[in-house]
């Protein structure tokens, strides 16, 4: 299949284009597309054949279930069985935004797009090209991230395209999108609203909205024997093709462990990559050392995160370090991702 490419500027969105892009989805074609958190692999969430071609395309397995995006509130209603008040708060608060939430679902979705659970997630992004394609694409579009299986979340239209090209309809390519993870799942099918994964709408904004709010329990690395309610957090996942460690401490600590780490390594003949911050940049010696932003933004520390795993990966390398980011309102979100990347690998010094 040939792959379409079209650029579209969010400001000034080219309606023809996106009508075009929205009657592939209603003829149960697939369209990647931008969203503020990452680039989402759409196909139209009322048809099982759509949700299957998804899974196929992905590699991933049929039983980890998909997003459906809406365009508007009204359409919540008729994907779900039930909406408990404390959601019609959170969406007050922040739809459209980086925030899904689940459901008991509607007979109108089909079980190929849940994975075969009598739940759904739905989510209302905020990017306008996002938006636009659902409503021109019949107004519930189902969107996994938009890269194969397992490898890093795509935060650039070019990202898509190396796992995608060939087996997908169209390409919108939006720019860089802004936030560069995933969205905060929240279950409401629990009598305590659940955070299934964290993402930038923080433990802490969801508390002043909605009271009590628990953590999955699946999500702390200290319980193993628990698995994550989302299946999708079960899976080793976010990999960089190189084993990735992370090394926790003081920056000075860290820097002196890194810095010897690589030494060995380099001189055992592997190809060693760093993950450093501005701040530190200019402390390593050897190695192919990147920064991923300053420790003062930690929103650029997320939105580079998986670009920088993606660009190791092209480079080769046998191995990476990574400094730990422990940041203030992002940090159990990028921390979480950066984990899973590095199957758990620590080292504390
Ligand atoms: O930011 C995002 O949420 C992006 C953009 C494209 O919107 N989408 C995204 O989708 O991250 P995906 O498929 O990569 O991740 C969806 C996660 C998976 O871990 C899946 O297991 C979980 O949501 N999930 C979906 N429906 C669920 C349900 N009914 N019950 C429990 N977990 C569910
Ligand atoms: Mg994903």
């Amino acid at each position: 299949m040939r792959t379409k490419l079209y650029q579209i500027d969010k400001n000034r969105i080219d309606r023809e284009k996106l009508r075009e892009a929205g009657l592939l989805l209603l003829a149960g074609e697939l369209v990647a597309f931008p969203t503020e958190t990452v680039y989402g692999l759409g196909g139209n969430a009322l048809d099982a054949s759509a949700s299957r071609k998804i899974y196929a395309a992905k590699g991933r397995p049929s039983d980890n279930p998909l997003i459906v995006h809406i365009a508007d509130w009204d359409s919540l209603s008729k994907i779900t069985a039930q909406i408990p008040e404390g959601a019609k708060k959170l969406a007050d608060a922040y739809w459209p935004g980086p925030l899904t939430m689940i459901f008991p679902k509607s007979d109108l979705v089909p079980i190929e797009t849940t994975g075969g659970l009598d739940s759904v997630a739905v989510r209302m992004p905020s990017h306008p090209v996002a938006l636009e394609l659902i409503r021109q694409g019949g107004g519930y579009v189902a969107a996994p991230s938009a890269n194969t299986s397992g490898r890093p979340s795509p935060t650039e239209a070019k990202h898509v395209a190396e796992d995608l090209d060939g087996k997908i309809a169209m390409i919108l390519d939006g720019g860089s999108v802004g936030i560069g993870l995933e969205s905060t799942i929240v279950d409401f099918t629990e009598e305590i609203p659940t955070i299934l994964r964290p993402g930038a709408i923080n433990r802490e904004m969801l508390r002043e909205i909605l009271g009590e709010v628990r953590l999955d329990p699946g999500l702390d690395a200290e319980n193993e024997h628990i698995r994550p309610k989302a299946p999708g957090m079960r899976y080793k996942h976010y990999a960089p093709k190189a084993q990735l460690t992370i090394v926790e401490g003081s920056t000075e600590a860290v820097v002196q462990k890194i810095n010897e780490l690589t030494k060995e390594k380099t001189k055992a003949g592997k190809k060693v990559g760093i993950i450093s911050t501005d701040e530190t940049l200019d402390q390593y010696k050897r190695g192919i050392i990147k920064s991923i932003g300053s420790r003062r933004e930690e929103e650029t520390i997320a939105q580079h995160l998986y670009g920088i795993l993606r660009d190791f990966d092209e480079e080769d390398v046998d191995c990476i370090y990574s400094e730990s980011f422990e940041t203030p309102k992002l940090g159990m979100a990028i921390m979480n991702r950066l984990l899973k990347a590095a199957g758990h690998q620590i080292i504390d010094v």
